[in-house]
């Protein structure tokens, strides 16, 4: 498998194989029914799959475990095309797939197909702080071959500045779906909540989907949607996913899981460079990040 190349659509760099289906992507028909769950990668997307197919599963632990976590919730703009052994169309497997779907996406908020606003599908959005996130993300990188070329630290960090990385812009991604929840059906939860309250932000996904569970099962869910019970879970670990993608031994998919990993990365003059590029990027907009619990 060749590490993947990036090619701008609209300005986003997104990969050749998207870029080259990006017509169906974009036409692609969704449902009044359908669930997207949609985040900037690395800010808890498998975290928060995980709650949401045991709550559709009334927290029946053996069928959330039957498919792998890319066909449970095909990922719509992922594309791995043939002649590759890992051929993967998250279009296609959602497109044959029964309602009621649930799907996944990183896409930034302009890019997603208009039929999910001319729906008004719901959507969860999950964001994370972008010091963590870009750490995630360059740990990602480099475990994932299916990724393109990290480079250094350094170099990565400089690209997630930048918006030069796969999905653009962290910035712009959080800001727009920021804005887009005034508008839409959006749920826009932080990862920050999650690891610090998670069964008061269970809660709200429970009232967003309109469902009741009892204290037992809710407490099942809790469990088993705890890090350290989703490390040992091989599908939530994406150790079944794709063979020989990612290299697990290097770091798991379930890395740390925690708030303020950056602090062991970021040397003082780059988090001083940091957070002055971030006051500017984040100077029109009303969203607040924590970066420490
Ligand atoms: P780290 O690399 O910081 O450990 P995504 O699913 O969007 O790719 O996000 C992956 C990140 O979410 C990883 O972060 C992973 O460890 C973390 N994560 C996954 N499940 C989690 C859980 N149950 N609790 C806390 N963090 C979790």
């Amino acid at each position: 498998l060749d590490r993947a190349e990036l090619r701008e659509l609209k300005g986003i760099p997104l990969t050749t194989a998207t870029y080259s289906i990006w017509d169906q992507v974009w036409k692609f028909k969704a449902r009044p029914d359908d669930l997207l769950i949609s985040t900037y990668a690395k800010a808890g997307t498998t975290w928060t799959q995980e709650i949401v197919d045991m709550i559709q599963q009334n927290g029946d632990v053996e069928k959330c475990r039957r498919a792998t976590t890319y066909r449970r919730h095909p990922f719509l703009e992922w594309y791995i095309p043939e002649p590759s052994s890992l051929r993967y169309s998250g279009l296609e497997l959602a497109e044959a797939m029964p309602s009621p779907r649930t799907m996944k996406t990183h896409l930034p908020v302009q890019l997603v197909p208009p039929s999910f606003w001319e729906q008004n599908c719901k959507i969860i959005y999950v964001a994370r702080n972008p010091k963590d996130s870009l750490v995630s993300y360059y740990h990602f990188h480099r475990m994932n071959k299916a990724m393109p070329e990290p480079g250094t630290w350094e170099e990565f960090m400089e690209k997630f500045m930048t918006g030069k990385v796969l999905w653009g812009s962290w910035y712009d991604h959080v800001k727009g779906w920021w804005k887009a929840k005034d508008k839409h059906r959006i749920l826009y939860l932080f990862y920050e909540d999650m690891k610090e309250n998670p069964k008061q932000e269970i809660q709200k996904i429970l009232k967003f989907l309109e469902k009741d569970l009892t204290e037992d099962v809710l407490n099942k869910i809790l469990h088993n949607t705890s890090f350290e019970v989703m490390k040992e879970n091989p599908m939530a670990n994406y150790t079944k996913d794709f063979p020989g993608v990612m290299d697990h031994s290097l770091f798991p998919f379930m890395r740390k899981g925690v708030v303020s990993d950056w602090k062991n990365y970021f040397t003082v003059a780059q988090n001083k460079k940091f957070d002055e590029d971030y006051k500017k990027k984040m100077a029109d907009t009303s969203l607040v990040f924590r970066t420490e619990l």
